[in-house]
C-alpha cells in the first residue's frame, strides 16, 4: 500500500514536470495521452480499483481520483499559457514598428540625355547664347513654312512627320520633326541682335538601333549685322572641344542641303575606330555629328527682318546621337525603355553637376 502510494506520488511529480516543460501544444496532447487516455498511466491505475478490497478501494479511490483531477488541471492550465503565448509569438512577428526609420531611399539617377542637354547648355552659355524654349506640338507654318519648305517640297516628307488632323479651318498640327521652329519663334518675337540655343524633344515616324520616335536636339541661332561662316565655325569648334574633352579636333565642313540654311554643311569630326573604340579628335575616320548653315535669307524675311541688313548662321545637333558617342552606348531604345538596372549603370549622380572649370564628368 505504501509502495502504491509512493508510486503515485513519483508518477504525479513526474507527469507534472513533464506537462510543465512540454514546449507545444502536441508535445502537451502527448503528455496527456499517456496519462490519461485510454491506455494512459493513470487510466490503468484507476482501472485496479476493481480488483482492489473495499479497505483498499476506500483509500486508494481518493488518491486516484486526486491524481487525475490534478494532472487534468495541470493540462489545461497548461493549454491556455500555451495558446497565449502562441499569440503572444504571432502578434511580436507580426508587428509593425511605426517608430524604425524609413528604408533608405535609393538615389535616382541622372538620365544620360538630361545630363548631356545640361552640359550643352552650360558650354553654349559660357559663349553667350541664351536659352530659348518652344511647344512639341507646332503649326505647320513654324516646323516648316516660315523654314523655308515650300508647300508639297518632298522634304516635309524626308521628316516622316506626325501630323495632327485637321482643325475646323483645315489648319493641320504636327509634332515638330526638329528644333528649328524655336528659331522662327524667337525671330517672330525678339530683336536682333539674337544669340540662342534651344534644346528638346523632337519627332519623327522612325525606328530602329539609331533612330526612336521621339528624340533630342539642341539647336543654335545667331542673327546678327556681321555674321560669317567663320564664326559659325570657330563656336562649333569650340563646342566640340569642350564637349567631347579634348584639346585638340579636326573637323570639316561637308556640303549639303536644308531649305532654312544657305549655304548649308554638315560637321564631320576627326575620329579613330580602331580597336572597335571610337576616339574623338585623331584618327583616319570621320563622324558626322551636326548639321548646319548661313540663314537662308527667306527665313528671315518670313520671319519679319530684313535680310538686306540681317544675316546669320544655325546649327542643330542630336542629342541622343552625341550621348552615345560620348558615353559609350550603341543602342538608342534603351534611352527611352526606363529600365532602372540600363539608369542604373548609365545614370549619372544628382550630386555631380558638370561643370566647365572642374570639367564635365563632374
Ligand atoms: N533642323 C535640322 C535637322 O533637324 C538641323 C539643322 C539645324 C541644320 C539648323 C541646319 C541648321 O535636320
Amino acid at each position: 500500500m505504501d509502495a502504491m502510494t509512493t508510486d503515485i506520488s513519483a508518477l504525479e511529480r513526474d507527469l507534472l514536470a513533464r506537462i510543465d516543460a512540454a514546449s507545444d501544444e502536441a508535445a502537451l496532447e502527448g503528455v496527456r495521452v499517456e496519462a490519461l487516455g485510454k491506455q494512459g498511466a493513470i487510466s490503468n491505475l484507476m482501472r485496479t480499483l476493481g480488483q482492489m478490497s473495499a479497505e483498499q478501494r476506500q483509500e486508494m479511490g481518493p488518491k486516484l481520483n486526486g491524481l487525475k483531477d490534478r494532472v487534468g488541471e495541470a493540462v489545461v492550465v497548461k493549454k491556455a499559457g500555451l495558446a497565449e503565448a502562441a499569440l503572444e509569438a504571432k502578434l511580436k512577428a507580426e508587428a509593425v514598428d511605426v517608430t524604425l526609420p524609413a528604408a533608405p531611399a535609393r538615389t535616382g539617377s541622372i538620365h544620360p540625355i538630361s545630363r548631356v542637354m545640361e552640359e550643352m547648355a552650360l558650354i553654349f552659355g559660357e559663349m553667350g547664347f541664351r536659352l530659348e524654349e518652344g511647344p512639341d506640338i507646332e503649326t505647320d507654318f513654324n516646323n516648316f513654312t516660315a523654314l523655308n519648305f515650300p508647300p508639297q517640297h518632298p522634304a516635309r516628307d524626308m521628316h516622316d512627320t506626325f501630323f495632327f488632323a485637321p482643325d475646323a479651318k483645315g489648319e493641320r498640327k504636327l509634332l515638330r520633326t526638329h528644333t528649328s521652329p524655336v528659331q522662327v519663334r524667337t525671330m517672330l518675337s525678339q530683336k536682333p541682335p539674337i544669340r540662342m540655343i534651344c534644346q528638346g524633344r523632337t519627332y519623327r515616324s522612325d525606328s530602329d538601333a539609331t533612330h526612336t520616335p521621339m528624340f533630342h536636339q539642341t539647336e543654335g541661332l545667331v542673327i546678327d549685322e556681321t555674321t560669317s561662316m567663320a564664326d559659325l565655325k570657330g563656336v562649333l569648334m569650340a563646342f566640340v572641344k569642350a564637349y567631347f574633352e579634348v584639346d585638340d579636333v579636326e573637323v570639316r565642313f561637308r556640303p549639303h542641303f536644308f531649305p532654312f540654311t544657305e549655304p548649308s554643311a554638315e560637321m564631320d569630326v576627326r575620329c579613330d575606330r580602331s580597336g572597335g573604340q571610337l576616339k574623338i579628335g585623331q584618327g583616319k575616320d570621320w563622324l558626322e555629328i551636326l548639321g548646319c548653315g548661313m540663314v537662308h535669307p527667306n527665313v528671315i524675311r518670313n520671319c519679319g527682318l530684313d535680310p538686306e541688313r540681317y544675316q546669320g548662321y544655325a546649327f542643330g545637333m542630336g542629342v541622343d546621337r552625341l550621348a552615345m558617342l560620348k558615353y559609350g552606348m550603341t543602342d538608342l531604345r534603351p534611352f527611352f525603355e526606363g529600365d532602372v538596372r540600363w539608369l542604373r549603370h548609365y545614370g549619372f549622380s544628382p550630386y555631380l553637376l558638370p561643370g566647365l572649370a572642374a570639367g564635365l564628368d563632374g
